[in-house]
């Protein structure tokens, strides 16, 4: 099953069965205050929007049951809600490039028990190995980083579960790959977004 969901992933989390999807791999707000800001690069500018707030318990509980492996991206800003992982994943930004404000790499917890990876991809401003567009969402991931995560950690076929979807970034990367999809997204525009760039992919 493909479908892409215009809601509150808890409410669908709920009605899901114990480790009914493969995947689940996702981006959920971090708490930073990263949505009050106004601008990307200089192509986008963005609405100030209050999603940015940490999900409760629950959210996590849920997603952990409903799941066989899960990836996290942003697992340093939830450790308070899940276990104790030996497998993080490093998403190094900057190689060779100067430091600025923002963090030289992003993190992400996963269930698996691997060795720790460290995946290169420059993605900083107008300096990015992955080639899309950028498109109104302040925190779309790079795609060849979540197309990474599908092919390491789930098979052709399998069902990659993105509860926190944003711009689509996950299912673009699942659809590429041959797996099956379920994307939710509680805001309308980049709901939008996402329907548009997994049309396209
Ligand atoms: C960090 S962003 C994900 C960005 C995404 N990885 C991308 O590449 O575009 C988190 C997204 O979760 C959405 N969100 C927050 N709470 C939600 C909820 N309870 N249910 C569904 N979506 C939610 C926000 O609107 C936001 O777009």
């Amino acid at each position: 099953m493909n479908d892409l969901i215009l809601g509150d992933c808890l409410d669908y989390l709920r009605r899901l069965p114990d480790k009914s999807v493969s995947l689940l791999l996702t981006d959920p707000p971090y708490g930073i205050g990263i949505s009050k800001c106004g601008r990307i690069g200089t192509s986008h500018r963005y609405t100030r929007k209050a999603w940015d707030v940490i999900p409760e318990r629950e959210y996590f509980d849920e997603m952990l049951r409903v799941s066989r492996h899960q990836v996290i991206w942003g697992g340093n800003y939830f450790t308070h809600m899940l276990p104790a992982s030996r497998c993080w994943l490093v998403w190094y930004k900057k190689d060779g490039l100067p430091r600025n404000t923002f963090a030289d790499c992003e993190l992400a917890w996963t269930s698996l028990n691997r060795n720790a990876y460290v995946f290169n991809c420059r993605w900083a401003g107008f300096v990015k190995d992955s080639r899309e567009e950028r498109v109104a969402h302040p925190t779309q991931k790079a795609l060849e980083v979540i197309k990474w995560c599908v092919d390491q950690f789930s098979n052709p076929g399998d069902t990659v579960l993105d509860p926190f979807l944003g711009s689509g970034t996950t299912a673009v990367a699942a659809k590429l790959l041959n797996r099956r999809y379920i994307g939710i997204e509680r805001d309308p525009e980049y709901f939008d977004i996402a329907q548009q760039r997994v049309a396209a992919a």
